[in-house]
């Protein structure tokens, strides 16, 4: 189980740190996500350890998982935050992030979320378009402020990663393209509220190989050098996110071997550099914790019906996506071939198919490698309320999210007058 750090069998049963996975749900019921102190904080100091005495900062990507004792994990080790929303930038700003390191990406800015981070004093802006400038730049005058900027640049390399999260090809909505990042740089002179700081790309997630970040650096850096030679001196080199975990067979490269061919790539150029994983540090650190309701045993299938499902974690069902599945107690009975769904009306509410598992009625599974893009992404589909979340840290359990109740879920719903 070497993907999956600080998770191990104690006596048949599965624990995470110290603590077996049965007792939490015994305390916290299920469904409920459960995170490991221990494993987020030394995948954060990987990457931080990895760049040495180069100038850098690493941006968690707070939409991996945006849970606020979390953040605030990330923010006591000195790490910054790569946001898309003013939401992220709120749950940053309450869980004790550093604003002065804070990047805000994302295609769709608002103009009151750009206030919002003006109001903040972030780090920087990273621009998508042409239009997004205009409008940055109106927003920084009408607030009397000057917004730190870097363009996206898309750098068409193919991220051999999902179809749906690769971002990097120039068929994709992000980033300005390519051939047109010098020209725009130039441009920007004409907006005197904007200050151009770095540059930025983010190719896509979950990348198992090193070869595409290393051909987007080169390019990025390519283009770093012209602008340059043009008297652009830039601050700063944002290579984004997207280093790939291990969910099943797959090999990605080691945290600090990513970092070494991103520094190799960089040479002795002296911006600082900014990351923004946010699967790598979370992914991982993570599983959903479910309880079987029923087995139900078809001529051509055997079904393990749980109490999680799409809603709660939905990779499976938007990605195809292979989360591992462990028993949390081990028993020797028949073993034997089941599919595991959830209780929600549809098909694709799957959590795992064709598993060969030992299980009764009322096991506990342990749905690995959860910590990444798992709550974040859950919904109320079917009015169920969103699982508890609950982070052990040696032999203790602090719940940091209480299961939701039904009052919270239709709180802001009304009848017709
Ligand atoms: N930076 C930007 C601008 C991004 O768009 C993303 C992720 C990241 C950083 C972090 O990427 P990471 O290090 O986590 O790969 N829901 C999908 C993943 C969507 C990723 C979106 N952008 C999934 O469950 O696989």
């Amino acid at each position: 189980m070497s993907g999956f750090p600080f998770t191990g069998y104690r006596n048949s049963v599965l624990c995470l740190e110290s603590v077996p996975l049965d007792y939490i749900a015994e305390q916290c019921g299920t469904p409920c996500y459960v995170y490991s102190r221990a494993a987020l904080a030394s995948a954060y100091k990987e990457f931080d350890d990895a760049f040495g005495a180069r100038d850098h900062l690493v941006c968690y990507a707070v939409k991996a998982n945006s849970n606020l004792a979390i953040l605030n994990l990330f923010a006591r080790l000195g790490s910054g935050f790569d946001i898309v929303s003013g939401g992220e930038l709120q749950r940053v700003l309450k869980a004790g992030g550093d604003p002065q390191k804070i990047v805000f990406s994302g295609v769709g800015k608002r103009p009151d979320e750009m206030r919002a981070a003006l109001d903040a004093g972030i780090l920087c802006f990273n621009v998508e378009s042409e239009a997004e400038l205009a409008i940055l730049n109106q927003v920084a005058e009408e607030a009397g402020r000057v917004a730190p900027v870097s363009l996206r640049v898309n750098p068409d390399v193919d991220a051999k990663t999902h179809p749906y999260i690769s971002t990097g090809l120039k068929e994709n909505k992000f980033g300005v393209p390519f051939d047109e990042a010098e020209k725009l740089y130039t441009a920007t002179r004409k907006f005197s509220n904007l200050r151009m700081e770095g540059l930025d790309c983010h190719i896509g997630s979950q990348l198992t190989e090193l070869d595409p970040f290393v051909a987007a650096s080169e390019k990025i850096l390519h283009l770093l050098d012209r602008l340059e030679t043009q008297g652009l001196r830039l601050s700063h080199l944002d290579l984004g996110g997207g280093l790939g975990i291990r969910y099943s067979q797959e090999n990605p490269p080691p945290i600090p071997d990513y970092v070494q061919a991103l520094c190799t790539a960089i040479g002795s150029r002296n911006q600082r550099i900014l990351i923004e994983p946010g699967r790598a540090l979370v992914g991982n650190a993570g599983l959903l914790l479910t309880r079987i309701e029923y087995l139900k045993h078809t001529p051509h299938r055997n079904f393990a019906i749980v109490d999680a499902a799409m809603n709660d974690l939905m990779r499976p069902a938007l990605y195809g996506a292979y989360h591992h599945i462990l028993p949390v107690a081990k028993h020797g009975e028949e073993e034997k071939n089941y599919q595991i769904v959830g209780p929600v009306c549809e098909t694709g509410d799957f959590l795992g198919h064709d598993r060969t598992l030992t299980l009764s009625q009322g096991d506990l599974l342990a749905v690995m490698s959860a910590g990444a893009y798992g709550m974040s992404m859950s919904s109320n589909y079917n009015t169920r309320p969103r699982p508890a979340e609950v982070m052990v840290d040696g032999d203790r359990v602090h719940l940091i999210r209480e299961r939701e109740s039904m009052e919270q879920l239709m709180a802001g719903e009304r009848l017709l007058p």
